[in-house]
């Protein structure tokens, strides 16, 4: 530990980090323990000198008071990562160390950018020959501190550089770093946004379990904890069942009962989810389940009218005893439900990033994407391993759940999964994200749709014209042809007119 605002004849800095806040500074820790010497700054410079005399003392840590003296005291290339609150500040920050950088000095924006923005910077930065990287780093204080998830992307002549660090720092499964390259401009903070979505995702889907429980089996805190808590163990094994488990556990000592259930019901959100989301429209990929997760935080946040409205409209409801017979079964046919729906928003997740990478030019990988996530990360889970697995097995499968291994998982989770919906549909229990998986995977595999009937209501009220489905043309529908049927005659006879396809 020192101070470093004397510039130094040689400088001794491996790494730079601007953002003392508890991530920034269990980042700094865990990359000292791996014998880097890291130079730290705070625009709060009292943070910087509390750091070095507490936590980072005995550590090589350097902190300084300026942006110039963190540059002076790194070797080059320097690397300089940056983790303050996304948007305004990380421009700033750029902006403030631009003068002092040289050309082939990486910048490391590790917050939950956006990526469009992470994409203008790379563009930018790129102008000025500095190196951008936008890294998504997973896994809260505690994964910064322990090995995180690192998802870098940006400028790749960055990755030879930072690549050491990075995969000492980053968290290891089975002993492989979960970090790795992921590819152009704001990949990086893309495949982030899409594990936001899929936390999002995974967290409704346990909320509807636990909801289920409580409301159609009347189950206790701590039973349902106990149900957890053998969930994972099972296929469902993974870091957010394990807190929830201990979360059901942990009771107010006040009055010795859960703390769980005097947390206002209103969830909060910080946007990560809504950009899945939006991006999914976008692109124009069904991404239901995490929509749904995004659009559940938004009716739960309704609080208000929610209260008003369980006064007016009515419904089925469990008032006295649970009408659950099988205990076990019903817990049995629950955790089908989680696993298949599961299963679903991770392949949901995975084409929409299949497409990104089509519309945006970049070439992700996957079973690397897998690999980030299995670790580390707040999504962290033993399932990952498979999916890691498949797309090793074959890189350019179609659909994850085209892999047998998934084929057959949610072939045997499917009436469990279709029981517990129908219970919850049943005793007026709202199940979202179980839902939406089951209508996207009934949608998936059906070879016909509706859409022919919506077509033709298009084509009625607003000459949209269709096409004609394969076999089925005639004189009056032709094949390879956009067709407009004057379908109420007016102005003369019924008549079909077609433009080339
Ligand atoms: C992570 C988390 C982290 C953060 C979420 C919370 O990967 O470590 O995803 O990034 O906790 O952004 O998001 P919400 O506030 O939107 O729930």
């Amino acid at each position: 530990m020192s101070t470093g605002d004397s510039k130094p004849s040689e400088p001794k800095g491996d790494f730079g980090l601007i953002g003392l806040a508890v991530m920034g500074q269990n980042l700094i820790l865990n990359a000292a323990d791996h014998g880097y010497t890291v130079v730290c700054y705070n625009r709060t410079t009292s943070k910087v000198d509390h750091f070095l005399a507490n936590e980072a003392k005995g550590k090589p840590i350097i902190g300084v008071h300026s942006v110039q003296a963190l540059v002076e005291n790194l070797k080059r290339p320097r690397k300089i990562m940056l983790l303050v609150k996304a948007g305004d500040a990380v421009d700033n920050f750029i902006n403030q160390l631009l003068p002092f950088l040289e050309k082939g000095d990486i910048v490391i924006d590790g917050g939950n950018s956006h990526f469009p923005d992470s994409n203008r910077r790379f563009a930018e930065l790129k102008e000025k020959g500095i190196l951008f990287v936008g890294t998504g780093v997973s896994g809260g204080e505690e994964g910064a501190r322990t090995g995180p998830s690192l998802m870098p992307g940006g400028n790749e002549a960055a990755w030879p550089e930072i690549k050491g660090i990075f995969q000492d720092i980053a968290a290891k499964s089975d002993g492989e770093p979960c970090c790795d390259w992921v590819g152009d401009a704001g990949a990086g903070h893309y495949v982030k946004m899409v594990h936001n979505g899929i936390e999002y995702g995974d967290m409704q889907l346990i909320c509807e379990a636990y909801d289920v429980m409580k409301r159609v089996g009347k189950f206790t805190d701590k039973e349902i904890a106990d149900v957890f808590a053998t969930w994972n163990n099972g296929v469902l094994d993974s870091f957010l069942i394990e807190i929830t488990r201990d979360i059901l556990n942990f009771n107010d000592p006040t009055d010795n009962t859960p703390v769980v259930e005097k947390i206002l019901d209103t969830a909060g959100q910080k946007g990560t989810g809504k950009w899945t989301a939006v991006n999914a429209l976008d692109l124009g990929i069904p991404v239901t389940l995490i929509g749904e997760a995004v659009f559940s935080r938004c009716l739960s946040a309704l609080k208000d009218e929610r209260v008003k409205a369980s006064t007016i409209l009515q419904g089925p409801e469990v008032s006295g005893e649970s009408p659950v017979k099988d205990k076990q079964k019903f817990v049995d046919d629950l955790e089908q439900a989680l696993y298949a729906s599961k299963i679903i928003s991770y392949a949901q997740g995975f084409m929409l990033m299949n497409q990104a990478a089509k519309d945006y030019g970049w070439k992700l990988n996957n079973a690397g994407i897998a690999l980030m996530w299995r670790g580390g990360c707040i999504i962290r889970s033993v399932f990952l391993k498979e999916i890691t697995a498949a797309y090793r097995e074959n890189p350019h499968l179609d659909n994850l759940l085209f892999h047998p291994f998934f084929k057959d998982a949610i072939t045997k989770a499917q009436s469990g999964w279709r029981s517990s919906v129908a219970h919850a549909i049943t005793y007026g229990v709202p199940t979202p994200a179980f839902s939406t998986a089951l209508a996207f995977y009934d949608g998936l595999r059906s070879e016909k749709l509706p859409a022919n009937l919506l077509q033709a209501q298009r084509d009625y009220f607003g000459a949209h014209t269709f096409q004609v489905a394969k076999g089925k043309g005639t004189e009056f529908l032709p094949e390879n042809q956009w067709v407009h049927v004057n379908w109420t005659g007016r102005g003369g006879n019924v008549s079909a007119t077609t433009y080339d396809a």
